[in-house]
Parts: structure tokens; C-alpha cells; sequence
């Protein structure tokens, strides 16, 4: 099942893609090139059409409960297994910055699987979630539900660093 594998391959190749572009335009608006920006994003979006469509065609978009419980699980693998060990290494080898980019993720992980399981509660209840702004820190990806907090208690920054998710 080779076109299987390779949509999965696709599927991770312009997902990376689509954010590294997106980076990209952020500094290309920087130094002074708002066109060049435009492009990066432009390919960005084009990326996320592919990386969706790859998606849609390993069949990875089920109906919200079943996409849940794919999301509770990765968030569950990042939290639990895959960012304490590269947490553990980042000590080993005294990488600072790669430490708290990695605790900073692990930490948020496990607030996503928190809210992930709320939804999914609500969900076999019949149910939405209850009615609420979302924010999201810019320095550490915290996630809140309601209001941001004065200071953020992931990362410590203050709550001008918090955007609104629509
Ligand atoms: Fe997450
Ligand atoms: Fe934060």
C-alpha cells in the first residue's frame, strides 16, 4: 500500500510546510518585502489545500466524536511519551531553548487532552460545548477558555500576549 504510506508522508510534508511558510512571511514582512510575504502565505494556503486533500483521502477526517478520540490520543502521546523524553535529552545535552519550547508544549498537550475530553463528554451527552471565548498565549500556545488571565500560568508572560480564537 505504497500510495497509503506516501499520503501520510504527503500529509506531514506540506503540513510542515504550510507553517514554515507562514513563519517565513512573518519575517519577509519584517525586513520590508510585503509582497513576498504575500507569496509565502499564498503557498501556505496552497499547502493547507493539499495537506487537506492527502487527509480527506486516507480517509483522517471521521465524524467530530471519532475525530476527538483521534485528538485525545495524539495530545495523550505528546504529553505522556513523546515530549518527556525529548525533555529528558534537551537536559542531557543542556539545550536551554529546546528544553522550554518542548515544556512549554508539554504542558499546553496536557491542557488540550483535558479540554479534548470535556468536548468529547459533551459531545456523548448530545451536546456542544458551553458558549465561551477561547485564548491562546503567543509565547507558550496555553489555551483558556474565557478570559486571559492577567499572567499566563504556563509561561509567565502577561495577558496583552493572549489573541482571541474566532
Ligand atoms: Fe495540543
Ligand atoms: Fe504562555
Amino acid at each position: 500500500m505504497a500510495t497509503m504510506d506516501n499520503l501520510a508522508a504527503a500529509f506531514a510534508g506540506e503540513s510542515q510546510a504550510n507553517r514554515k511558510y507562514l513563519a517565513f512571511a512573518k519575517k519577509a514582512d519584517e525586513e520590508g518585502y510585503p509582497q513576498i510575504a504575500k507569496l509565502f502565505r499564498a503557498a501556505a494556503a496552497a499547502e493547507t489545500v493539499h495537506a487537506h486533500a492527502h487527509l480527506r483521502v486516507m480517509n483522517g477526517v471521521k465524524s467530530t466524536a471519532d475525530n476527538l478520540r483521534a485528538a485525545i490520543a495524539g495530545e495523550g502521546h505528546e504529553f505522556q511519551k513523546m515530549y518527556p523524553e525529548f525533555v529528558a535529552e534537551a537536559e542531557k545535552e543542556g539545550n536551554k531553548p529546546g528544553l522550554a519550547s518542548f515544556k512549554n508544549a508539554m504542558a499546553v498537550e496536557e491542557i488540550h487532552y483535558g479540554m479534548y475530553g470535556d468536548a468529547l463528554a459533551a459531545i456523548e451527552d448530545s451536546k456542544d460545548l458551553t458558549s465561551a471565548s477561547i485564548h491562546v498565549c503567543n509565547v507558550c500556545g496555553n489555551t483558556i477558555v474565557g478570559n486571559a488571565p492577567d499572567r499566563c500560568p504556563v509561561c509567565g508572560v502577561g495577558k496583552e500576549r493572549f489573541f482571541e480564537v474566532q
